[in-house]
C-alpha cells in the first residue's frame, strides 16, 4: 500500500501468540489482556534496547473490547482491563518513540466472539481508531464470507486513508482464502494493504514454524513478487523467547524471517525472555538483512538430497544473504559448497557469519565447509564483489 508507511518490514511486539485471549485479570493480573500488559511490554522495549534496533510497534490483538458497542455505536475497550482507554495507551507509546497497533475483524464477530467490524461499521471504526491515535490496524477475517471480504478489505483501506491519520494496515484476507491465486489477488493486496497474513496461525512449536517455512517456500514463485517496500507477506509472529523452540530453531526462525523480508513481530514475554533468545532477536546483522531497503523477498535456491536447503536474498549495493538450513535430525552436517555453486560470479567476497561474527574473504571457488546443526542454520552476510586494488601482491586483504 502506497501510504508512505512500512517501507521496510515493520518490527515490534504483538500479543496474540503468547497471551491469547486471557482476560482473567483476577487470577492472572500480570498476563491478562489489559493495559498493564501493553505498558509492561512498552517499558521493556524502551528500556532494554529494543526500540533502537527498530522494534517499535506494540500491538493489541483480539479480546480488548467490551462485548457491546457504546450508545453511539462505537467500539469500546473493556473499562476494567483498559481503565485509561486506548488513547491513553497510544500516548504512552508515542511518548517513548513507540507506536500502537489495534485489532478488528471484518465479520460479525472477532474470532474470540467480540464485536466485529462488518461493512456497515468500517467507517465509524476507522474513525474511532484514528481518534485514539492508533498507528496500525490488523483486520482479521473470522465470521465473514468471501463476498463481504472482497468489499470489506478495500473499504477499510479507503476508510483508514480518509481519516487523514497514517495508519498501517495489516490484512488477514489471504489467510482466509487459502493464500494462493486465483482466489487471492496479490496485485490488489499490494495496493490496499501494507502487509497480509498468507497462511495459518503460528503456534509455539517447531512443527508449526516448519509448516509455515514449507508453505512459503513451496509457493515462493507466487509470494516473492508480491512483496516490496510498503507491502509485505506476513508469515506470522516470531516465537523466539517462548517455550517451543531450541536455540538452533530460534536462529532458524529469525534467519528465515529475515530472508522472507517478513514483519518481525515478537510474541513473547519481554519481561522474562532469556539472554540467549534476546541476543538472537537483537542480532544487528539479521535485523539489517531483514530491513534491507530494496525490500526484495528471498528465495530457496537449493534443496539437497542431504536435507540441507539453501536460501538466498539479494540486498542493496550488491550485498546478499545466504542461509544454510538443516532438516536433518542426526548431527551437525558439514555441507560443502562454494560461491560459484550458489550462482555467484568470479571474484573475491567478504563473508560475515551472522551468528558467530566470524568473517573471511573467499573467492568463487574457495571450498566452504559449512557445519549446520540439526534444525539449525548458518547465515552469511555476503559483501559485494571486492575491488581487486584492495589486495596487496601477497593476496592479503588490506584495510
Ligand atoms: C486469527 C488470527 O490469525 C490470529 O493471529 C489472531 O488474531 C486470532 N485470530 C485472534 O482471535
Amino acid at each position: 500500500l502506497d501510504n508512505g508507511l512500512m517501507k521496510t518490514p515493520p518490527m515490534g511486539w504483538l500479543a496474540w501468540e503468547r497471551f491469547r485471549c486471557n482476560i482473567d485479570c483476577q487470577n492472572d493480573p500480570k498476563n491478562c489482556i489489559s493495559e498493564n500488559l501493553f505498558i509492561d511490554m512498552a517499558d521493556r522495549l524502551f528500556e532494554d534496547g529494543w526500540v533502537e534496533l527498530g522494534y517499535n510497534f506494540v500491538n493489541i490483538d483480539d479480546c480488548w473490547s467490551l462485548k457491546k458497542r457504546d450508545q453511539q455505536g462505537r467500539l469500546q475497550p473493556d473499562p476494567e482491563r483498559f481503565p485509561g482507554g486506548i488513547k491513553h495507551l497510544s500516548r504512552y507509546m508515542h511518548d517513548r518513540g513507540l507506536k500502537l497497533g489495534i485489532y478488528a475483524d471484518m465479520g460479525t464477530y472477532t474470532c474470540m466472539g467480540y464485536p466485529g467490524t462488518p461493512l456497515d461499521k468500517v467507517e465509524i471504526d476507522a474513525q474511532t481508531f484514528a481518534n485514539w491515535e492508533v498507528d496500525m490496524l490488523k483486520y482479521d477475517g473470522c465470521y465473514s464470507n468471501a463476498t463481504d471480504q472482497a468489499m470489506g478489505y478495500p473499504l477499510m483501506s479507503k476508510a483508514l486513508n480518509a481519516t487523514g491519520r497514517p495508519i498501517a494496515y495489516s490484512c488477514s484476507w489471504p489467510a482466509y482464502q487459502g493464500g494462493l491465486p486465483p482466489k487471492v489477488n496479490y496485485t490488489q493486496l499490494g495496493e490496499i494493504c501494507n502487509l497480509w497474513r498468507n497462511y495459518g496461525d503460528i503456534q509455539d512449536s517447531w512443527s508449526s514454524v516448519l509448516m509455515i517455512i514449507d508453505w512459503v517456500f513451496e509457493n515462493q514463485d507466487v509470494l516473492t513478487p508480491a512483496a516490496g517496500p510498503g507491502r509485505w507477506n506476513d508469515p506470522d509472529m516470531l516465537i523466539v523467547g517462548d517455550f517451543g523452540l531450541s536455540m538452533d530453531q530460534s536462529r532458524s526462525q529469525m534467519a528465515l524471517w529475515a530472508i522472507m523480508a517478513a514483519p518481525l513481530f515478537m510474541s513473547n514475554d519481554l519481561r522474562t525472555v532469556s539472554s540467549e533468545a534476546r541476543s538472537i532477536l537483537q542480532n544487528k546483522m539479521v535485523i539489517r538483512i531483514n530491513q534491507d531497503e530494496l525490500g526484495i523477498q528471498g528465495r530457496r535456491i537449493l534443496k539437497e538430497k542431504s536435507n540441507i536447503e539453501v536460501f538466498w536474498r539479494p540486498l542493496s549495493n550488491d550485498y546478499s544473504a545466504l542461509v544454510f538450513f538443516s532438516r536433518r535430525t542426526d548431527m551437525p552436517y558439514h555441507y560443502q559448497t562454494s560461491l560459484s555453486k550458489l550462482n555467484y560470479t568470479a571474484g573475491f567476497y567478504k563473508i560475515h557469519d551472522v551468528f558467530t561474527d566470524e568473517t573471511k574473504v573467499v573467492n568463487e571457488s574457495t571450498v566452504l565447509d559449512v557445519p549446520v546443526n540439526p534444525t539449525g542454520v548458518v547465515m552469511f552476510y555476503v559483501s559485494a564483489k571486492l575491488q581487486i586494488h584492495h589486495f596487496s601482491r601477497g593476496g592479503k586483504l588490506l584495510g
